[in-house]
């Protein structure tokens, strides 16, 4: 496992294009399954989990090849409809390629995607809504056993709780079904419409994907396409939390405001100067930040979980008391015993973290437990004294391309060891 050292109270300063969504890149590496001829992704981000997801595609026989930014995929030539546990663990995404494999091939054979550091991450929307598009789902012994043997069909389904990657499944599925599927109670998240939009320019059939109820007409083939992934918000809350906690003045480029509209008001009510406009953020830091009173994660439009351990990192040294409701995943503060460790206030209790603000975090070694978390304690140790040397980084590795790079880039005094 790599380690970051980082010498922290290092003003940052200058501009830096924000990497495209890895959120966005997973569900749209999946769906190329559904095609014929090629696909040029672009935009692509260089992360561990697209790596992960690349290698699934080649085992079930498509080619893919990695250029500079981009990735070209051909799915001609699948061969199989199993993965593997070792590739199904590899990225905890893997169940994205259920859908994708039941519609091209008429059957699918992966293991239960195990939980992970931040929850339990069941499955039981995804299964619901195949079984009622007519799948045949068998679980035993740790392995998803799946059959369409006679194609899928439209159906509609009612979310409980708007899932993001059971809608992916679901919309992916719906692509190749016989008839229109309609979601209601769909996941709004924007990686939801860049899916849709690469999936209509591959001849799919979708109406209101960002919205709550999403219809797809179901088609016989799709094929290959040029595509570019829209910019990962969550990247853009994170650089913004290392400007916001160093008293800096950076921006950012490549982004798309509304995908961040929930996310500005918690830095504007923590004192941050924010302006947005031609697809660049400027953030201006006040030097210490203000509490942000409440901050609660909700599905989109509301406030992101992903972005929440950036936030919480941001308010251990706030004046005053930041309170985080988690409402998402019921593991995600794992990353708060570490900001302990240099010297922050937090008292959690469930889905509540109760953050007090001291004047300054101390330069501590501290161990990264999930990849958000990792990037937490990026921005504590940019904002703390002395030095902080961060293991597990491995975890960074997976969302975010050359952090490390973009911090020093920006002035940061951070390096891998
Ligand atoms: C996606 O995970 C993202 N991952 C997560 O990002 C993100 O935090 C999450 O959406 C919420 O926005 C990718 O897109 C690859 P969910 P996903 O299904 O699809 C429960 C990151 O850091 N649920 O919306 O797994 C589930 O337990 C990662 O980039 C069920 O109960 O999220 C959770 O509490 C972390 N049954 C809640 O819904 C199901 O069948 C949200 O899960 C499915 C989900």
């Amino acid at each position: 496992m790599s380690k970051l050292l980082i010498t922290g109270r290092q003003k940052l300063e200058g501009k830096t294009v924000v990497q495209g969504a890895k959120n966005s890149a997973l569900p749209i590496l999946a769906a190329s399954l559904l095609t014929g001829g090629e696909n040029v992704i672009f935009n692509c981000p260089h992360l561990s989990d697209v790596e992960a997801s690349s290698r699934i595609l080649r085992y079930l026989g498509c080619k893919v090849e990695r250029s500079s930014d981009s990735l070209l995929i051909k799915a001609d030539g699948i061969d199989r409809f199993d993965i593997p546990d070792e590739l199904m663990r590899s990225t905890r995404s893997s169940i994205v390629f259920l859908g994708a494999v039941l519609a091209r091939t008429g059957r699918a054979r992966l293991s239960f995607p195990g939980g992970c550091e931040i929850g339990l991450r069941p499955i039981d929307l995804h299964l619901k809504a195949l079984r009622k598009m007519g799948a045949e789902i068998k679980e035993e012994h740790g392995i998803i056993e799946c059959s369409a043997s006679s194609g899928l069909k439209g159906t509609k389904v009612v979310l409980s709780f708007p899932s993001v990657g059971a809608t992916e499944n679901i919309m992916i599925a719906a692509c190749l079904a016989k008839g229109t599927t309609v979601i209601t109670n769909a996941a709004r998240e924007p990686e939801i419409a860049d899916l849709a939009d690469y999936l209509n320019k591959c001849g799919a059939e979708i109406y209101g994907a960002g919205e709550g109820v999403i219809e797809i007409v179901g088609k016989h083939r799709l094929y290959g396409t040029h595509h570019s992934i829209i910019p990962d918000r969550i990247v853009a809350a994170t650089l913004m939390s290392c400007a916001a906690v160093t008293a800096s003045e950076i921006t950012l480029s490549g982004i798309i405001s509304s995908h961040l509209s929930s996310i500005v008001p918690v830095f504007e009510e923590s004192g941050c100067v924010i302006e947005s406009k031609n697809g660049e953020l400027k953030i201006s830091s006040p030097g210490r930040l203000n509490s942000m009173k409440t901050v609660r994660t909700m599905p989109y439009p509301g406030f992101p979980t992903d972005a929440q351990a950036l936030l919480l990192a941001s308010a251990c040294t706030a004046v005053g008391t930041t309170v985080f409701v988690e409402n998402i995943f019921e593991n995600r503060y794992r990353h708060t015993a570490e900001l302990v460790r240099m010297g922050a206030q937090i008292k959690t209790e469930g889905k509540v973290a109760i953050v007090e603000g001291v004047p300054m975090l101390y330069g501590a070694s501290v161990e990264a437990t999930d990849l958000r978390g990792a990037a937490a304690l990026v921005v504590a140790g940019l904002s703390a004294e002395s030095n902080t040397e961060i293991s597990g980084v491995d975890y960074l590795e997976r969302g975010y391309e050359n952090l490390e790079v973009i911090l020093s880039s920006l002035g940061a005094k951070i390096k891998k060891i």
